[in-house]
């Protein structure tokens, strides 16, 4: 099969019989790519985070299979396979939901068939999540118009935590994708991108809306409340990486504490995410796996020596070798009751039918089949 078209942001292509990534370790800093040829580079990718985002290790793994299959076709290799992707990261279920399609697909097949049709279907996973931003960014972008019909003499405010931008998907973003589609309709905006401690994926955020444009500042994630309290932030739009059926939310550690904080002061609270993400086998949040990531992230820091030298970035300590950092959970959970809409590339969820996806993902999803 021809390799299709990539969309103009991708993160990932292939090159041959090889994947090529965007490295995401040492963004902002510098731009650079790599190339994974085998099934445990791949893997390596997604566990020290070169390649991160849900739907875009969602994607990335279902590449790690081909890869695989490239060089061994056999059952055992396939379970292999599949059982190593599915150890790179606990939480996004985009990886998980993807090697499960996956391995529905290649399964029945025989061996000989599973290298051509793993390639196949990869390629079709990352345009299922391109054309899904795309989507998403239309269904959201009602929220941002709205915004700027009510105060059209100031730019719209939207707080965003984490990178939930085209740097995370296959397409131009799922949070970011209505601030893209605003911003292209002239819209004014004002972005406030939390820093995201500890491995600082707000700066990743504002890093590709300055490239797009788009104008963007950091704050402390600390500094929520007190913008929030002070009528700065007019919508808070975050990703997310496994969605319960009744509507809970795990997404970037920091994010329930901005939905908590969204409610007192009344503003809306958004999530934006395919419906890839939700997961109606758990039940609510507390069944959702939350990975704990090593304390090391929280201790150094990457940075520029001299500040502002041109040099490769370097990793810095930020404790004294005797000051012990502790647990490092990398997402959290938002309950439903603090969200006000989830936005899919099916349409809004909202009200009564966040508290049951399952029944939301019938109706919607047969009616865009018709
Ligand atoms: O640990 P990360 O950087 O992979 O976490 C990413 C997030 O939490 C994003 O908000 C989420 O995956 C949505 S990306 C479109």
């Amino acid at each position: 099969m021809a390799i299709p078209p990539l969309p103009p942001y991708s993160t990932i292509r292939c090159i041959g019989k090889t994947v090529e990534i965007l490295d995401q370790r040492y963004l902002p800093f510098e731009l650079s790519f790599i190339r994974l040829t085998d099934l445990q580079q791949v893997a390596d990718a997604i566990t020290t985070m070169a390649v991160r985002g849900a739907p875009l290790i969602g994607v990335t793994a279902a590449f790690g299979v081909a890869l695989a299959m490239e060089k061994d076709p056999s059952d055992q290799s396939l379970a292999q396979s599949l059982t190593l992707l599915a150890r790179t990261r606990p939480t996004a279920v985009n990886l998980h939901t993807a090697l499960h399609r996956i391995a529905c697909h290649l399964q029945p097949l025989p061996p000989e068939e599973r290298c051509h049709a793993a390639w196949s279907f990869a390629e079709s996973l990352l345009l299922e999540d391109a054309r899904a931003t795309e989507a998403i960014g239309d269904f959201g972008l009602p929220w941002i118009a709205q915004c700027h019909a009510l105060y059209p003499g100031r730019p719209v405010t939207i707080l965003t935590h984490c990178n939930a931008g085209w740097v995370a998907t296959c397409g131009i973003g799922t949070a970011l994708a209505p601030i893209y589609r605003a911003h292209a309709q002239g819209i004014p905006l004002r972005v406030i991108a939390s820093e995201t401690r500890p491995r600082l994926q707000g700066l990743i955020t504002a890093w590709e809306l300055t490239v797009a444009g788009v104008p963007v500042e950091l704050v402390a994630d600390n500094a929520t409340a007190w913008l929030l309290a002070r009528g700065e932030i007019d919508l808070i739009l975050v990703g997310a990486d496994r969605i319960a059926r009744n509507g809970d939310v795990a997404n970037k550690i920091g994010t329930a504490l901005k939905a908590y904080a969204a409610r007192i002061h009344q503003v809306p609270f958004l999530v934006a995410a395919p419906t890839s993400t939700i997961d109606l086998t758990a039940a609510d949040g507390s069944t959702i796996p939350i990975e704990r990531r090593s304390p090391d992230e929280l201790t150094y820091a990457l940075g520029l020596s001299p500040p502002h030298s041109a040099s490769h970035p370097q990793s810095v300590r930020l404790y004294p070798a005797d000051l012990k950092a502790g647990v490092n959970p990398a997402f959290d959970i938002t309950p439903a009751a603090y969200i006000t809409a989830i936005i899919t590339e099916l349409g809004e969820i909202r009200g009564d039918a966040l508290s049951d996806l399952a029944e939301w993902l019938s109706t919607h999803r047969s009616s865009s089949d018709r």
